[in-house]
This record gives C-alpha cells, structure tokens and sequence, in this order.
C-alpha cells in the first residue's frame, strides 16, 4: 500500500456516508459501533433491474429505486442524452412561462387522459397533493365563503411526507410524533376488503364503505366538504 486512493477504492466514500448522511427510514445506529463488517449500504451503479454496491455485491432490485421511482430501470442512455442535452440548452425556468419540453410532454400527457385540460408540474407526490389541497381551498374561498374547505382522506392512506400531507394521513404509525397536523383533514374509513372492516363480500362491501363515507359527510355537513383524496 503506497497510501494513494486507488479509483475503485470507495473506503472515504463509505466513511463520508457514515459521518455525515441522514438516511430516511433506516436505523443508523448498526453502523455507528465497531463492527468493521457494519457499513452504511452504498448503491454505486445500475443496468436494466440491477444494481451493484461498495462490495461489488449485485442485488435484483425489486422495489425500482428503493422506493418505486425508477420504473423505466437504470443505465437508459436515450434518456439520459435528452437530459444532458435539455440541460444544455435551457436547465429551469420559472413555471411562469413556457419551456419546450414542458409544452410537448403536457399535450402528450393529456392525450392520455381525457376529460383532462391541463398539466401543473411539481417535483413530488407530496408537493402535487399540496397544490390539489391548496385548489380546494382556494375554490372554497372564491366561491362557498371559505366554508366548503374539508379535505377527506381514509384511513390507511398515505398522500406524501409534508405536514399537509401528513394531516390527510391514515397510517398512524407514521405520523406519532409530528403533530400537531393541519385542521380541515377528516378521516373515512378504508375501503380495504383485505383489511375488511365488514362480514361482506365484493360489489356488497364496496357499498357499505361507500355508505360509511357518506355518513361522515353528512355528519361533518355536506357544505363544508371540498374534497376526497
Ligand atoms: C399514493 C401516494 N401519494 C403521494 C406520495 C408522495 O410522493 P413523493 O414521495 O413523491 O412526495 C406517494 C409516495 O409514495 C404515494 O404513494
């Protein structure tokens, strides 16, 4: 060992991650002690379904990213030239104006759902939720006083990780500790026939937990109702 940093020695990058990452949803603690086999998991590249880490260890990846975000798979060069080339040209513009790319994309887009007029762009699930619950409320305000505000959300559900988000969140386990959460958000049951909530079976079931959102509508008041998510 001459002490030089060989190209494929990732050892600094494995200590930065250890000393300074927040990771989401996983435990840091089992990387902190003095298990020298104990390392931070470091995906280093990726092709098709698969991708490789520190150890040069292939895993199947499964869940497209981690979290369900790289649907189309990795190493797509025909992708990747578009965005090396459209950040070129022009990398951001306010959404204030117009942008090629964002003009072809949202008449494609629309193309494919009808009844639909219009595309707002976000960066995130949870920041597009934000602007529908805005919409609401802005709605409620130009046209019903402010009153038809309520946003219903169901038990079990799950919309995004900011504190609006949050408040139309149905997983209890995520959300202890965050509150306290936005008012306007009220809670329906589920619909889960898998988590049945009744003795009932399909079309059957699937009425009842229609029923049961009606009956938290009208005892909220129907007038104060905005939205469901
Ligand atoms: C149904 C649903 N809504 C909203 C979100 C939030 O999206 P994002 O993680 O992009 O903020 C998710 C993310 O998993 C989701 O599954």
């Amino acid at each position: 060992m001459d002490g030089k940093l060989r190209d494929n020695d990732i050892s600094h990058v494995v200590e930065a991650d250890r000393a300074h990452v927040w990771h989401h949803l996983i435990q840091h603690a089992p990387w902190s002690g003095t298990d020298p086999k104990a390392d931070p998991r470091i995906i280093v590249e990726g092709r098709g379904m698969r991708v490789w880490d520190q150890k040069g260890k292939e895993h199947l990846d499964g869940v497209s990213g981690g979290v369900w975000t790289v649907n189309v798979g990795y190493g797509r060069e025909r992708i990747a030239n578009a965005v090396r080339d459209q950040l070129i040209k022009l990398p951001y513009f306010a959404g204030s104006a117009g942008s090629i790319p964002g003009a072809l994309f949202s008449e494609k887009l629309i193309s494919k759902m009808p009844g639909m007029s219009r595309v707002y762009y976000t960066n995130s699930g949870s920041e597009a939720n934000e602007k529908a619950f805005k919409m609401v409320r802005q709605i409620a305000h130009k046209r019903y006083g402010g009153k038809k505000h309520k946003i219903l959300y169901r038990d079990r559900d799950y919309h995004g990780t900011t504190i609006a988000c949050l408040s139309a969140g149905g997983q209890d386990q995520r959300n202890a500790q965050y509150g306290p959460y936005t008012p306007g958000f009220v809670r329906v049951p589920h619909c889960l026939e898998y988590r049945a909530q009744w003795d009932l079976d399909g079309e059957a079931y699937g009425i009842a937990a229609a029923n049961a959102i009606e009956e938290v509508i009208l005892a909220e008041g129907p007038d104060t109702i905005g939205a469901l998510c």
